[in-house]
């Protein structure tokens, strides 16, 4: 049972993540200034960087042996979906959105296959995946108790978590706190750094790190990894 509140809150950010559309230049600057490869961005359908709301690269340093399930919390229009794709020979990507508009721009791209729903209740197996990637959407999860144990119960043990989320230092300034619609831009759902490694161990990570601090706005981008037991 959700609370009205959540419900216009969830009703919100689709509403905000539907209508977002940038060039594929812009989106390909954007990445590219988050630390993707710009030779990577580059080589990739243009059409895909458009789409981008990330807060950051997550693949760097991350192996892959080509046969993994990956699952992408919150996949957006899917670029880390699809470069997830390029690591894999026989492997399959499996992109997680409760927004249809965004998930129809996954639609367009190769061996992708995708599931319009709520990361905090997802509509897969237990311990199904290898490997769960999220970009920047964690801090919109409502509850991240609930969206940090789902990722968990489908992650196969031993496999990986590894994403890039927000994290705050302190209050954020009254523009932000005040901004009814902060939440929505991520800002409003960003947890303090000892708050957000409560939520990883509480669902039952182990060897959680926080690493890879970047300047977001008013918070700091993260790269988080975490194994499930
Ligand atoms: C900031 S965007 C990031 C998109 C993508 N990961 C990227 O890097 O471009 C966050 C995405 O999470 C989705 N989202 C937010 N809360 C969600 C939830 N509870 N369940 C499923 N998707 C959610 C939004 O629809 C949006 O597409």
């Amino acid at each position: 049972m959700t609370s009205e509140w959540e419900q216009q809150i969830k009703a919100q950010i689709k509403r905000r993540y539907a209508g977002l559309e940038s060039s594929a230049e812009d989106g390909a600057a954007k990445a590219v200034a988050h630390g993707y490869p710009a030779e990577l961005i580059s080589e990739l359908p243009p059409a895909l960087a458009a789409g981008y709301s990330g807060c950051g690269y997550l693949f760097e340093g991350l192996d892959f042996k080509g046969d993994e399930t990956v699952v992408d919390l919150g996949s957006g229009a899917g670029l880390d979906s699809y470069i997830a794709t390029l690591q894999l020979t026989n492997g399959t990507v499996i992109s997680i959105d409760m927004t249809i508009e965004m998930l129809e721009k996954v639609n367009l791209r190769l061996s992708i296959n995708y599931l319009c729903a709520d990361i905090e209740a997802l509509p897969l197996k237990d311990s199904c995946a290898d490997l769960v990637i999220a970009n920047a959407s964690f801090n919109l999860a409502i509850s991240k108790t609930k969206a940090f144990a789902e990722a968990y119960r489908v992650l196969k043990s031993g496999g990986r978590l590894v994403a890039r989320d927000l994290v705050k230092e302190g209050e954020l300034p009254a523009e932000v706190l005040t901004d009814p619609l902060s939440f929505n831009t991520s800002l409003g759902g960003a947890l303090e750094e000892d708050a957000l490694i409560a939520e990883i161990a509480k669902a039952g990570f182990e060897d959680i790190t926080l690493s890879d601090h970047k300047e977001f706005s008013y918070v700091q981008s993260v790269k988080i990894q975490a194994i499930r037991a």
